[in-house]
């Protein structure tokens, strides 16, 4: 086990926390706040920013839409530039987030900001930027990972770089009474999904790592069984632990997936199927064509986060169980937005996977096209 791990991202946790970004913000920095497409001015938190931002000279920029593109963000970019903006105060879900990261870079980069992701550009200099949450799933609050898509070449691509965490993320809880249900189970697909790509892989005898995915699993199973009972403590915990989940913690020092993340964009990028859905979609039939490979982790969860007994079949099961819990949480496991050619499909989706480099996937690199191509037979009604 070798790894540096730091995560220097301040969290403000709780009810009434909005307030304390006017102490996390200097007000000497000219602030710009980004947002998405006005859930924030439904349910009160546009209000409580404006408040807490009172003795601040700041402007904003609204319109980020999920799957956030650099046709929207180059706006930002744009704004960022012209007005000498010091800090970005990202108000949403994961995609605002992510944007907020992609126009920090970008707008101290001489250059088209598409490059950062499609060149895979080093970042030298970012914005400064704080997030305040209002969609517990991504992590990327406190994370330095980004998603970018551009609509005009249907690309879904990622970045990554210190300089773009968050120096803050406020997660107030309440922010999850207004969501549609929808999304509420798309942060715990999310959630579930990003602890599974650093957890199901193969046994590495690493205690605290496993230790610690398996008490988000069994948090989250719990959440999702009682998804109708939804209560101050239920909102709590789900937002810590899909911010858990992806905060660099319990992927230190361990192998690490992301075949189904990567397949996943792509689905995305082609269909616009929402992120986490995209996931569901993949990943039972990935762990069933990787079966092998994952077995004893497989075996593992089964008897540590559902509660199974040893069997011949557990791995099978336990897969089983994930996909069963998918469905309890009403997320399909085939792509049907497609619209029906499923040959069509396929190939694009394999293309695009070869256009970005990701001809080969997972721990051990042994997720290939041949793969891929097997795994979306199952995955595409
Ligand atoms: O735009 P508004 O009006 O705010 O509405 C949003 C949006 O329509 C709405 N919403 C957010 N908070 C709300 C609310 N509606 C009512 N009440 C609230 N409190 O929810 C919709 C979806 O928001 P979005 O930000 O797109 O969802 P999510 O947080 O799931 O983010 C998904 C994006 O994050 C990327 C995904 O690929 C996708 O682009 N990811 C980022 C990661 C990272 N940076 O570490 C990792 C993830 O694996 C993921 O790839
Ligand atoms: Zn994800």
């Amino acid at each position: 086990m070798k790894f540096t791990y730091s995560n220097p991202t301040q969290i403000q946790f709780g009810q009434g926390q909005i307030a304390s970004i006017s102490d996390l913000i200097p007000t000497d920095q000219k602030v710009l706040v980004l947002y998405g497409g006005g859930s924030i001015k439904k349910n009160g938190v546009y209000d409580q920013v404006v408040d807490a931002l009172k003795d601040h000279d700041w402007q904003e920029f609204s319109g980020v839409q999920p799957n956030p593109t650099i046709q929207v963000l180059d706006k930002a970019v744009a704004q960022v530039k012209e007005h000498n903006i010091d800090f970005i105060l990202a108000v949403g879900g994961g995609s605002v987030i992510d944007g907020a990261k992609y126009v920090a870079a970008a707008a101290k980069y001489n250059g088209e900001g598409w490059d950062i992701l499609k060149k895979r550009l080093r970042i030298e200099d970012a914005v400064s930027i704080g997030a305040i949450l209002t969609l517990p799933a991504t992590g990327s609050e406190s994370n330095a990972g980004s998603v970018v898509s551009n609509e005009d070449t249907q690309e879904k691509l990622v970045f990554f770089s210190p300089l773009v965490q968050p120096k803050f993320a406020v997660m107030d809880p309440d922010v999850v009474k207004t969501l549609p249900s929808r999304q509420v189970a798309n942060g715990i697909v999310d959630a579930w999904v990003h602890t599974c790509e650093q957890y199901i892989t193969f046994p590495e005898n690493a205690l605290v790592q496993d230790g610690y995915s398996e008490a988000l699993l069994k948090a989250l199973k719990r959440l999702g069984e009682t998804f109708n009972e939804q209560d101050d403590q239920w909102r709590a915990n789900l937002m810590w632990a899909a911010n858990q989940a992806l905060n660099g913690l319990i992927g230190s020092g361990v192998a690490q997936d992301w075949a189904t993340h990567m397949i996943g964009h792509e689905l995305t990028a082609l269909y616009g199927v929402d992120h986490a859905r995209s996931l569901a979609i993949i990943q039972p039939w990935l762990l069933r064509n990787q079966i092998e490979s994952k077995r004893a982790k497989l075996e593992q969860m089964g008897r540590n986060v559902f509660g199974l007994q040893s069997s011949e079949d557990l791995a099978e099961r336990t897969i089983q169980a994930i996909e069963d819990f998918y469905h309890s949480l009403d997320v399909a496991t085939q792509l049907t937005e497609h619209n029906g050619d499923k040959a069509t499909a396929i190939d694009a989706i394999v293309k695009n996977l070869k256009a970005h480099g990701l001809a080969r996937l997972g721990e051990t690199q042994s997720v290939t096209i041949k793969h891929c191509r097997a795994i979306l037979e199952e995955a595409v009604a």
